[in-house]
């Protein structure tokens, strides 16, 4: 029986307060796992950034990416990495590049799912080069921007086609609005999509590999009540097409790692921004949510490297559409959907290796959550973001807050 150890890299940017609990959990797992017919043991370690052959070896097993949405070097080594030498990355660099909400919109409706009605229009305005005034000149049709709010309706939203982090998104009530706004949107490529409105709840899905956890979400609040601490805020039918629904959206375009957020109106849940392969991951957003999310990323990632879960080079939408297809109820086909998903997930494999060789994770993370080192995690994130004088309170907050998940999930006998 040989000894080994994988190796799992975090490849990080900002990020502060997981990564330091997620090594520190790490560690005092102590894992030692027999599989395989191999004693494997589990280590991580920060990803830095220099210069590389790209024949060199890779010595992780598994990559947690966070910066491969906005920093090139680090998105090409992960590149490299995964048609070179079979690492399992999350989450699939080609699809964060290129699969903006415009493509998810497009393959989710496609899927059948109730996406609003959602239009691109031309921006108001464009970076010279010497192609556009021919390009225009020859093929742009005016067109009447009332016309087309007129067609999806009023209140409507104005939102960036590849949107993210709320940027240059509003609420548009009529045709006035929406004239002055498009005026002033500049060059930035819209969509105007109908608003779900009045909506009577809002939920962001989390997805971790096949672990998902919803949230009620209010995003009228301050930053750190947007996620808010609600419970049975639906129902168990409700629960689960919200998570077909997030597991069909992930293994579709290979993000282990989404948020999905969707509104209700009238019974219906109306998905709207689940291009999110980057999702918030900080106490000071997540606070009592933050260590399911910890967690997860411990069992989904100790998963992969001592299983050496395979990556999937490329994305196989086929089975997706061969579903869509088929003379079905839309809940039918989200069914099965999310199947093709939980297969691609290996939802049951995942479960029964977690009761295997996990089973002491919940109740090592729920003590490393009651100490001051994970106190000081918060405080060193709570310090990057807020001014000096908040940064007292708002540690208290987000540590009460977490205290009171270990209240409620405190093991037998604590
Ligand atoms: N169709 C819609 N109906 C109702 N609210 C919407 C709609 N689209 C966006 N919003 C609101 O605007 C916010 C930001 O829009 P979103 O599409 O999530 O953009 P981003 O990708 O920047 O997060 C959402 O969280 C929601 O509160
Ligand atoms: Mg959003």
């Amino acid at each position: 029986m040989a000894r080994v150890t994988r190796k799992i890299g975090l490849s990080l940017g900002a990020d502060i307060c997981w990564p330091l609990c997620y090594e520190q959990i790490l560690g005092k797992l102590a894992l030692d796992i027999d599989f395989g017919g191999d004693r494997i043991g589990v280590e991580c370690e920060r990803v830095t950034i220099e210069p590389f052959d790209l024949r060199q070896p890779c010595r992780y097993d598994v990559v947690l990416d966070r910066l491969t949405h906005w920093y090139g070097p680090s998105r090409e080594w992960i590149k490299k990495a995964i048609l070179m030498d079979r690492l399992y990355v999350l989450n699939n660099p080609w699809s964060v590049q290129s699969m903006e909400k415009h493509t998810s919109y497009c393959a989710m409706m496609a899927l059948g799912m109730p996406i609003p009605e959602t239009w691109m229009v031309p921006p108001k305005a464009y970076e010279p080069s010497a192609d556009l005034a021919p390009t225009l000149k020859r093929y742009a049709q005016l067109f009447d921007l009332g016309e087309v709010g007129g067609a999806i309706g009023y209140p409507l939203f104005m939102k960036p086609y590849d949107g993210g982090g709320w940027r240059d998104v509003s609420r548009i009530a009529d045709e006035a609005a929406l004239r002055k706004r498009y005026d002033e949107s500049g060059k930035v490529v819209m969509h105007l999509q109908a608003a779900v409105d009045p909506f009577d709840s809002f939920v962001r899905c989390i997805g971790f590999g096949p672990q998902t956890h919803l949230v009620r979400y209010d995003p009228d609040a301050p930053l750190h009540d947007r996620y808010t601490r609600d419970k049975d805020f639906i129902s168990d039918d409700e629960a689960q097409l919200l998570r077909d629904t997030t597991l069909t959206i992930n293994a579709f375009f290979g993000w282990d790692f989404n948020s999905c957020e969707a509104l209700r109106k009238n019974g219906v849940w109306y998905p709207i921004d689940f291009a999110n392969p980057c999702p918030d991951s900080q106490v000071t957003s997540l606070h009592g949510h933050f260590p399911w999310l910890v967690i997860a990323k411990l069992r989904w990632s100790i998963y992969c490297a001592v299983t050496r879960k395979a990556f999937r080079r490329t994305l196989d939408w086929s089975p997706f559409y061969e579903v869509a297809a088929q003379d079905l109820p839309y809940r039918e086909k989200l069914r099965a959907y999310a199947a093709i998903a939980e297969a691609r997930f290996e939802t049951t494999r995942f479960e029964e290796f977690c009761a295997q060789h996990l089973s002491h994770l919940d109740e090592v993370a729920w003590e490393f959550f009651g100490t001051a080192d994970a106190k000081e995690a918060f405080r060193l994130k709570v310090t990057a973001l807020y001014p000096k004088h908040e940064i007292e309170a708002f540690t208290e907050l987000f540590w009460g807050r977490v205290q009171a998940w270990r209240s409620e999930t405190a093991p037998k006998g604590a």
